[in-house]
């Protein structure tokens, strides 16, 4: 496959994310976040490391910049992390954070790559977290603020934006399972959460349009291809469930503005949705976005199991629903390699929205790298990985899905949240100790097939 299967002006660009790559948690009046505190926690992050160093990026972004244009991506979407613009979440916008991301927007720009901010990629102020967090309806106007403040003060540079990474995660990994920051496990009552989240996606939008009208705004979610592991009743009861939970109760409000009623039912939260998700909550979250981003990785095969699901668990009310191996092959996170599953997830949204454009904003593996006796990085399994992905795009396209852009998971190894250094997306290698990038073979494989479109349009007299 060459990139000019791909349609012209499709967009291939690199993913990262604040907490994963910055470092530099205490410096420059950058505030606490709640992954600093739950990094803390002992048995929280598998190898007990936390984000403080990560990347070095903060210090390094120039440098990283570089290596993504000699790569040869078209954007890149980095996060941008709350508590250095507000470090208790409230207030006057912090210059020196926002001039970290005017310098990396301007050194993007000057490099030709497009600038892809996300507004929340999971490190909420802890301040805000201390007064409840997205439990309370109150975080979502904090979030409006925020995004205001970072428009204002970034949006003549910054014309692509998303409002959210993943709320799913944000609510069931966050507040349900807690194996994410802020780490409780409070049930049901997660789903407060999910809906305080969208809340706040909507008020950002109605924040962001307002003070850039050339603005293209969109949100991120997880979508999953989620089959039944038989055809009896029950199991296919257990994949409604997933399904429900993982893609219906977000996906329904933002592109149909209401949620799913069974859904809400499987939780027991009917009557909190009644008297809490009002009609302007609704009208906010479903306002028209300019397209929607999708992190798609894996398929979930479920069997509907006893009633003696372990808690707590990410799928409250399904607690049950057991998740099977299909013997399929997985990456090393264990997630199952299924490329077909991302047609399954755009023609999920393109059912309900049908014009909307859309994206796979994070698509990559983890595997155990090494650096062999010659200081390379033999990641041939990634490479066919994101090749099969690729194709996936491909055939999606050509199926009639809108999709018009792919950004990879990720640009170099970071802190994979609860996992901690343990497990490695990136396309470049980072030695931790020395700060070393060093791009694996899937790098070399990227920017060949980056490397093939420039050719190719130059040659047609387009470049
Ligand atoms: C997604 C997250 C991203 C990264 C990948 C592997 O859920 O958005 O930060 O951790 O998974």
């Amino acid at each position: 496959m060459r990139r000019s299967d791909l349609p012209h002006g499709f967009v291939i660009g690199a993913a990262t994310a604040s907490y994963q790559i910055e470092g530099a948690t205490r410096e420059d009046g950058r505030g606490d976040s709640i992954w600093d505190t739950f990094a803390r926690v002992p048995g929280a992050i598998a190898d007990g490391s936390t984000g403080d160093v990560a990347d070095d990026h903060y210090h390094r972004a120039a440098e990283d910049v570089a290596l993504m244009a000699d790569l040869g991506f078209d954007a890149y979407r980095f996060s941008i992390a709350w508590p250095r613009i507000q470090a208790d979440g409230t207030g006057a916008p912090n210059l020196d954070g926002i001039d970290f991301y005017r310098r990396l927007a301007e050194s993007l720009l000057e490099r030709g790559i497009t600038p892809w901010a996300t507004l929340y990629h999971w490190d909420l102020p802890q301040a805000l977290e201390d007064r409840g967090g997205w439990l309370e309806r109150d975080t979502a106007l904090r979030f409006a603020d925020y995004a205001a403040r970072v428009s204002d003060r970034l949006g003549d540079l910054v014309t692509d934006w998303i409002t959210l990474n993943e709320p799913w995660c944000s609510s069931f990994l966050g507040y349900a399972s807690g194996h994410h920051a802020p780490g409780r496990t409070l049930g049901s009552r997660s789903s407060h959460a999910a809906h305080h989240l969208l809340l706040g996606h909507g008020l950002a939008l109605e924040a962001l349009r307002s003070g850039m009208p050339e603005a293209r705004v969109g949100t991120t979610l997880n979508l999953y291809s989620v089959r039944p592991a038989s055809d009896s009743d029950a199991d296919r009861d257990a994949a409604r469930r997933i399904d429900g939970l993982s893609n219906r109760l977000f996906l329904d409000p933002v592109l149909r503005g209401s949620y799913p009623a069974d859904v809400l039912d499987d939780l027991g939260e009917t009557s909190w949705f009644a008297e809490h998700a009002t009609e302007e909550d609704l009208r906010l979250i479903s306002a028209p976005i300019d397209f929607l981003g999708i992190n798609y990785y894996s398929r979930h095969t479920v069997a509907a199991g006893d009633d003696s699901g372990a808690t707590p668990s990410a799928y409250p009310g399904s607690e049950q629903v057991q998740f099977v191996t299909t013997g399929a092959p997985v990456t090393q996170m264990g997630w199952e390699i299924h490329p077909d599953g991302l047609t399954d997830v755009l023609r999920m949204a393109n059912e309900l929205a049908p014009e909307l454009p859309l994206y796979i904003t994070e698509n990559g593996a983890a595997y155990e790298d090494h650096v062999d006796l010659n200081g390379e990085i033999v990641d041939t399994e990634r490479v066919d990985y994101l090749r099969l992905h690729f194709e996936a795009a491909r055939e999606a396209i050509r199926l009639g899905l809108p999709l018009q852009g792919y950004f990879l998971w990720t640009l170099m190894d970071n802190f994979e949240w609860a996992w901690g250094y343990s497990r490695r997306f990136g396309i470049v290698y980072v030695d931790y100790e020395t700060q070393q990038r060093i791009p694996k073979q899937s790098a070399r494989w990227i920017s060949e097939f980056l490397g093939t479109d420039a050719d190719a349009l130059q040659a047609q007299g387009l470049a």
